[in-house]
């Protein structure tokens, strides 16, 4: 998967590239604090899984491309963007309380409650902005129909209410899945969309996309579910074993259930990328279900 570094490099240098732009300006001494927080909240560390997916999707299923192939990667730092502040806001104490995030101090460990807050109410505005500077004119309105999708209430903020709920509320499978489908599956399904969309692929292509996305951002949440199981401390780079006695896959279905899902779900999600005709799109499937991190 070799081509996954190749696009990873691409992805952290169209960020660098984005940080020295946006850090030239003319900025105050209390702004300039600010974006050190969202800067490190985005650039400390991350596999850059969702944009890896928008510009393989871009790259593999172009037929008119909407804009350059350096634009769409400029476009789809906004993913980014957004999900470092989902990021900031889960890590706060009022949330899940969690003080190490890819290894590091969360931001509000680093920085503060008062300036995380900030810094990820921030972060999605910069990804408006960063979207209307880039855009082609005649995508911009889907591109923000979908991003807004991604973030609103049957995206992840209404996940995130969701997966608080069920804290304290007993939670059936199909309400689990919902709110994977939004606290992590909108955002994947919107990386996936935004690279269709910029590729300039059909409708009925997008709607396999869309499938596609879907069954992604399930794996990608029952994955995540299982390496809090699992998984290695120090190489996932953040707390483990929260989810268990309380929620998520394992805790609903059982450890050797939840695998059998994974299992058969990558085999479904692996023919969809096949559908596409796109051999990397069936690699990042693997790659996300057999992650140690
Ligand atoms: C973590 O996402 C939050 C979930 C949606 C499960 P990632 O595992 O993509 O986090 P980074 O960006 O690589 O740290
Ligand atoms: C958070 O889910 C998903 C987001 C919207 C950030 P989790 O709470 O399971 O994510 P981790 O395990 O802290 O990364
Ligand atoms: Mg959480
Ligand atoms: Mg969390
Ligand atoms: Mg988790």
């Amino acid at each position: 998967m070799k081509f996954l570094n190749h696009y990873k490099a691409e992805v952290e240098n169209s960020l660098e590239q984005f940080w020295q732009n946006y850090e030239a300006q003319n900025w105050d001494v209390p702004e300039r604090e600010m974006i050190e927080a969202m800067k490190y909240a985005v650039q400390n560390g991350g596999k850059r899984v969702r944009p890896i997916l928008s510009i393989c999707v871009y790259d593999e299923l172009k037929v008119e491309p909407q804009c350059g192939r350096d634009t769409a990667l400029m476009i789809f730092n906004s993913i980014e963007f957004v999900h470092a502040f989902s990021l900031i806001h889960d890590d706060l104490p009022a949330l899940d309380n969690d003080v190490i995030r890819r290894g590091n101090p969360s931001t509000w460990k680093q920085f503060g409650e008062c300036m995380a807050i900030l810094a990820g109410d921030a972060l999605p505005t910069l990804a408006l902005d960063n979207l209307i500077n880039h855009s082609p004119e005649n995508k911009l309105k889907a591109l923000l129909h979908v991003l807004n999708q991604a973030i609103g209430m049957n995206g992840v903020l209404g996940g995130q209410v969701r997966d608080i709920y069920f804290d304290t509320h007993p939670v059936s499978y199909d309400a689990l899945v919902k709110t994977h489908q939004g606290k992590t599956g909108a955002l994947i399904k919107c990386s996936a969309l935004w690279g269709g969309i910029l590729a300039g692929i059909s409708d009925a292509d997008l709607e396999t996309l869309s499938d596609y996305a879907e069954n992604l951002g399930l794996l990608f949440q029952i994955k995540d579910d299982l390496l809090d199981l699992d998984g290695e401390e120090s190489i996932v780079g953040k707390k483990l074993g929260k989810d268990v006695d309380q929620k998520g896959y394992v805790y609903l279905l059982g450890e050797s259930e939840t695998r059998e899902k994974l299992k058969k779900l990558k085999a479904i999600t692996v023919a969809q990328a096949e559908q596409l005709g796109s051999e990397k799109l069936a690699e990042l499937v693997a790659f996300v279900c057999d992650r140690k991190s």
